[in-house]
């Protein structure tokens, strides 16, 4: 569907449509609690080989099926499994069988984009988790069903938002946590990383990241950045997000460089690139805090999330990790060193040698499986789940929508329906909320 429509009112009219609930909400209902916790991988490319070794490592996962449109990248993450010890998989050449299956608890999906919600919506409505990639949908109908087949289903759809388990974000958030910034006031978040050789690639993320370049205008890949500081924010269990508006520079650098290094007969250089090189999106919540969104893939830059949060007491900022405090001497930031011992997440703390052993971005990517198994082993809520999945994925078409209106100003769909201003505990009916909070 059309989501952009054929009028501004039209389109306006669209997003402030809130779909009737299809049961109670998600929010806060615990996982079941079990020992082994068993996982599918749908789609084992780039990201689904990397996360496969992640989980692999987590000490009560077990992956038990294993689900790839290409054959070959199916029998070769089999064959990781049994590297890493672990019984035979089975090897379900139609992702739907796999989704069937009784030996599988959770789902994960890390195929492209426009696979995700196909994927999650079946796992769920087999009665499976789903854990699932970033952006997590790309239409606004898409992040509708995917928390609405989570409450019909009763069955949680967490974002796989890997950044937000990154070492100083832990930190940070901790320090936040205890009031080290004071009142949240503002908070930048960022995608730019020069994407441009693996857009224009014959293989992986090259077979269809471009696509969308092609047909939309807007952020097409916000959570990396705004996850984090959703997180910072206590978005969904305190505030959320109210507001949206966007503008696009021209699309000029990803077409230049397909000119400059592909050949004159190359099929790419007919196609036509409408996502400008830099979006930038404002944002606003319940509490009257902002957020500025960027998205880059286009233009040769060094790589930033830029994680900016900052309060009434002072400012962090990543890339490289820096803080600012009120009070401090002098007026330039400072590392992060004098708050390690005291802040460092826990988490980090115990699983932070192995983690960084393995290596997945840093050693986020084995602390987010490890924290999801943790979390499902115990009984408890996840840390993500559908509505976060929604919101931090929203953007996508939101941006895309306020860009071709003229920068038109966009309501934020409430995702939870009302229940963003309760604690996990409340949601959870008494149950302790330790959604990445969990300090010493
Ligand atoms: N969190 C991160 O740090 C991170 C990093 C890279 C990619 N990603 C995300 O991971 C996802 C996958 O990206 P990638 O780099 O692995 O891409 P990829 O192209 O390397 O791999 C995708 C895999 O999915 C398979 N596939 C395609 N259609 C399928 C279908 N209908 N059913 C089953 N399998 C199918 C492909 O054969 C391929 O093996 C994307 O959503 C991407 O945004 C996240």
């Amino acid at each position: 569907m059309n989501e952009i429509g054929t009028t501004a009112q039209e389109a306006l009219e669209f997003v402030k449509a809130i779909p009737p609930a299809q049961g109670e909400t998600m929010r806060g209902v615990p996982l079941e609690p079990r020992d082994l916790v068993r996982v599918g991988f749908i789609g084992v490319g780039g990201r689904g080989s990397g996360q496969l070794g992640e989980m692999l490592a987590v000490e009560g996962a077990q992956v038990t099926a294993v689900s790839d449109v290409v054959e070959a990248h199916a029998l070769r993450a089999k064959e990781r499994v049994e590297q890493a010890g672990q019984p035979t998989p089975a090897v379900e050449p139609q992702w739907e069988r796999l989704c069937e299956r009784d030996d599988v608890d959770l789902v994960c999906v890390c195929s492209p984009w426009d696979w995700h919600v196909p994927h999650a919506v079946c796992a769920m409505e087999c009665s499976k988790h789903a854990a699932v990639e970033v952006p997590a949908a790309t239409t606004l109908t898409d992040c509708w069903r995917l928390v609405d087949t989570s409450e019909r289903m009763r069955k949680h759809c967490l974002i796989l938002e890997n950044c937000c388990y990154e070492y100083a974000k832990m930190l940070v958030l901790n320090m936040i946590r205890a009031g080290l910034l004071g009142t949240i006031t503002h908070g930048e978040a960022a995608y730019i990383h020069d994407l441009r050789s693996l857009l224009l690639a014959d293989g992986g993320e090259g077979l269809w990241r471009r696509e969308p370049h092609k047909l939309r205008n807007g952020n097409l890949y916000p959570t990396h950045g705004l996850g984090p500081v959703a997180r910072y924010m206590d978005i969904h269990t305190g505030d959320r997000f109210t507001q949206l508006v966007s503008m696009s520079s021209a699309s000029v650098s990803l077409g230049q460089y397909r000119d400059a290094t592909l050949p004159a007969d190359s099929p790419k250089r007919k196609e036509t690139y409408s996502c400008g090189d830099m979006n930038l999106s404002l944002m606003q919540t319940a509490l009257g805090r902002t957020i500025m969104l960027q998205h880059d893939v286009a233009t040769p830059r060094p790589d930033s999330r830029i994680n900016l949060i900052q309060g009434t007491k002072g400012t962090f900022c990543d890339y490289p990790p820096r803080l600012f405090i009120d009070g401090q001497t002098g007026h330039d930031w400072q590392p992060l060193d004098a708050f390690k011992a005291e802040y460092e997440h826990p988490i980090w703390k115990e699983q932070g040698e192995l983690a960084r052993k393995l290596g997945g971005h840093g050693g986020m990517d084995f602390i987010m499986n490890y924290r999801l198994i943790q979390l499902y082993r115990q009984g408890q809520p996840p840390d993500m789940d559908a509505y976060d999945a929604a919101a931090w994925s929203a953007p996508v078409p939101l941006s895309d929508i306020s860009v071709a209106w003229g920068n038109l100003p966009l309501p934020f769909p409430d995702f939870t329906r009302d229940h963003w201003q309760e604690p996990l505990a409340a949601a959870a009916g008494g149950r302790a909320a330790t959604a990445l909070r969990c300090s010493p």
